[in-house]
Order: structure tokens, then C-alpha cells, then sequence
């Protein structure tokens, strides 16, 4: 980077709503100087899923209110930021254009150039943020609403790997989580409820293990869980606790055996290179039975394995702040007419993933 930048970074794609700064020094390691992030989930929680009315007025609402805060607590001034990034998609249409119309705004107001950021970049450009891990590196971006392998080669060049052809990991999760009578979010619950649990008294499948590739597909595991799950109830008349446990472990099992093989897979197609580093984001990423099958299969393959912090593996600015720092190295900043993209795949080589899921188009 040619000199220090200060990035204001937004996010609203999905449901939470964001505001971050971040420095990034002439040389050295970006620092981020505040990171606010309100969740949406109390709004949606008697819906089972993200609505997008409630979420693009809710984002409304507090997107002025995240950036108040996120300059106050970076003790930094609008006047001292050198560029505005903005999630500008993909994810669901209301939620990016609030995210968009306050960034053009704040880009109008003050003559800061603007810089309109793919999420999945966000995500994806992360252990660049958080560990300064060189291009290029192989990465797993796992979610409530994303789940692909990609070989990140620049901040403007990525290669999918492949991906989910249906519901992504945390979606599952929380879908069985409802299905056994776990709370929300389901990717803790099921991940704690597990412990008591016995991963070999229901052997779900392993959808797509058998076929070579990195594509995934969890929506039939989730059916199987409920099958499981109707049969118990038919021959006991109830589920237990034990029952509840057993189930939930041998869910957490298959999803791990499925995205362990597919890294596997991802090495396989990875070209050799003397400094291979295998990271992952996203929330389900959290998950401690997924994070150290991840950390083994990187170790096999010689690779560094790299998680960043949960608060920078879920939903954030800072990541959107950081990847506008690195488009503002290789391209001119957006005018006003930037406009919100619902689908916005990162590998445009490749046809988009197919599905939509309650957190939005997946890309
Ligand atoms: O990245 P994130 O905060 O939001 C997006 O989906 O963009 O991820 C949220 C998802 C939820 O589905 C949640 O159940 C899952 O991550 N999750 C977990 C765990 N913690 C959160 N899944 C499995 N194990 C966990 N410990
Ligand atoms: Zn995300």
C-alpha cells in the first residue's frame, strides 16, 4: 500500500447491520480501530428466518447509529477517513440498498471516494486482515448462508473450488436445531447438546462424499434428521434429552466427515506451492469438532491453518473496509450510480451456485 489509509466500512446483506473503520498502515498489518455490528435476530425470531422487509428497515434504521458509534470508538473524525466501502452484494436486495444509499450519501456528502465490496470478498479477504496471509491461499468460507471452497489469488481473483448446490452448513444447523427441539441459533445448540451425545446411534449420510469435487449438499442430511427424529417419536412417543443428544451428535459427525473429505478434495486441486495456508470463515467456522477436523487435514497436506476471530468470521465491516482498501489499489473508486447486487458471484467464470436460502441468494 502506497500510503496510510483510514476505510469506513458498512455491511447490510443480510441481518446484521455494521459500521467499522480500519487503518491500514503504509507497511505493517491493518489495525481495525472499531467494529460495530447490532444483530437483527430478535426481529426474526418468531418468523423461523430472515425476513427481508423486516430487514431492510431495521438496517435502515441503524445504519446511521453504526457509523456514529464506529468513528466515535475509532476516535476518528468523517473528515479523516479516506474511503467509504459498502457491502453492495450479494445478499438480500433491501438490506444492500440501505447499505449503498447511506454510503452514497455519506460519499456525496463529504467527497470521500466510494467503493462498492462483493460480501464473500469480505469474507474471503479476511485472514489478509487478520494474519497478512500472502496470495494465494486456499480458503473454505462456511455459513449461515455461504459454503465454498475457493483459491483466493488476489482481492479481484478467485477461483471456485465448488460449493453447496442446496442449504448451506449453518442453515442445516439450524434447521435440525428446530427439528430436535434446540434454541436458535442451532450451530451452538446442536454443537453443546452434542457433547452428551452418541455420534454412531443414528449414521446419517454423507451427501456427495463418494463423488469427486468440492461440490456439497446438506438440505438431504436435514431430512434425514427429521426422519430419524419422527421414527424416535413413533416408537417412544417423545424425544428424550439423550435422544435430542444422540441426534445432534451424529448430525455434527456427518457435517464434519462431509466438509473434511471435500478439504481433502479442495487440497487435491490446489497447485502446489511451497507456502500453502488453508483458511476458514464464517460462523459456522465457530464450530470446535469442525475447526480441529479442518486443522488435521491442513496439517496432512503441510498447510497452515488459519481461523480469524469469531467477531471477524461472522458478519462485520472490518472485512468490507479492508477488501475496499485493496480494490482501491487496483481499480478507480464506483461513482454514484453504484447500485445493490442480490447475486454477485466471486468466480464469474463459473455458473452461479444454484439456491436461495432463508439468508439470502448464495452466490
Ligand atoms: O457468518 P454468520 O454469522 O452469518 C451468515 O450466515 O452470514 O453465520 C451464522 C451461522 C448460523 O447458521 C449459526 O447456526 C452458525 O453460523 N454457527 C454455528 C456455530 N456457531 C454459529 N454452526 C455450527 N457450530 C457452531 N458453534
Ligand atoms: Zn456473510
Amino acid at each position: 500500500m502506497p500510503c496510510s489509509l483510514t476505510i469506513l466500512g458498512l455491511e447490510s446483506s443480510c441481518d446484521d447491520t455494521a459500521a467499522a473503520v480500519v487503518n491500514l498502515p503504509a507497511s505493517g498489518r491493518a489495525v481495525v480501530l472499531s467494529s460495530v455490528v447490532v444483530g437483527q435476530q430478535n426481529l426474526h425470531a418468531a418468523f423461523g428466518g430472515v425476513v427481508p422487509e423486516i430487514a431492510a428497515r431495521a438496517h435502515a434504521e441503524k445504519l446511521d447509529y453504526c457509523v456514529e458509534q464506529a468513528l466515535a470508538r475509532a476516535k476518528t473524525a468523517l473528515t479523516d477517513i479516506d474511503l467509504i466501502a459498502v457491502t453492495a452484494g450479494p445478499g438480500l436486495i433491501g438490506g444492500v440498498v440501505s447499505g449503498v444509499m447511506c454510503a452514497k450519501g455519506l460519499s456525496a456528502a463529504t467527497g470521500k471516494p466510494l467503493y462498492g465490496v462483493n460480501h464473500l470478498a469480505g469474507h474471503a479477504l479476511t485472514p489478509r486482515l487478520t494474519d497478512a496471509v500472502p496470495y494465494p491461499y486456499l480458503m473454505l468460507l462456511v455459513s449461515g448462508g455461504h459454503c465454498q471452497f475457493l483459491l483466493v489469488n488476489g482481492p479481484d481473483a478467485f477461483i471456485r473450488l465448488g460449493g453447496t448446490i442446496d442449504d448451506a452448513p449453518g442453515e442445516a444447523f439450524d434447521k435440525v436445531a428446530r427439528l430436535i427441539g434446540l434454541s436458535q441459533p442451532g450451530g451452538p445448540a446442536i454443537e453443546q447438546t452434542s457433547i452428551l451425545g452418541d455420534p454412531r446411534r443414528f449414521i446419517f449420510p454423507r451427501p456427495l462424499s463418494d463423488r469427486a469435487g468440492c461440490d456439497m449438499s446438506f438440505s438431504g442430511l436435514k431430512t434425514a434428521v427429521l426422519r430419524a427424529r419422527d421414527k424416535v417419536i413413533v416408537d417412544k412417543g417423545g424425544l428424550t434429552q439423550q435422544d435430542q443428544a444422540d441426534l445432534a451428535a451424529g448430525f455434527q459427525a456427518a457435517v464434519v466427515d462431509v466438509l473434511a473429505e471435500k478439504t481433502r478434495q479442495a487440497f487435491a486441486s490446489y497447485p502446489d506451492s511451497a507456502s500453502r495456508t488453508f483458511c476458514v470463515a464464517g460462523g459456522v467456522a465457530a464450530n470446535g469438532a469442525i475447526r480441529s477436523a479442518l486443522e488435521t487435514i491442513s496439517a496432512e497436506n503441510g498447510a497452515r491453518f488459519i481461523a480469524p476471530p469469531l467477531a471477524l468470521c461472522t458478519d462485520n465491516a472490518a472485512m468490507i473496509a479492508y477488501a475496499g482498501a485493496e480494490q482501491s489499489q487496483i481499480r478507480e473508486p464506483d461513482d454514484l450510480t453504484l447500485s445493490a447486487r442480490p447475486r454477485w458471484p466471486l468466480d464469474n467464470a463459473q455458473a452461479p451456485m444454484l439456491g436461495s436460502g432463508k439468508k439470502g441468494a448464495k452466490a
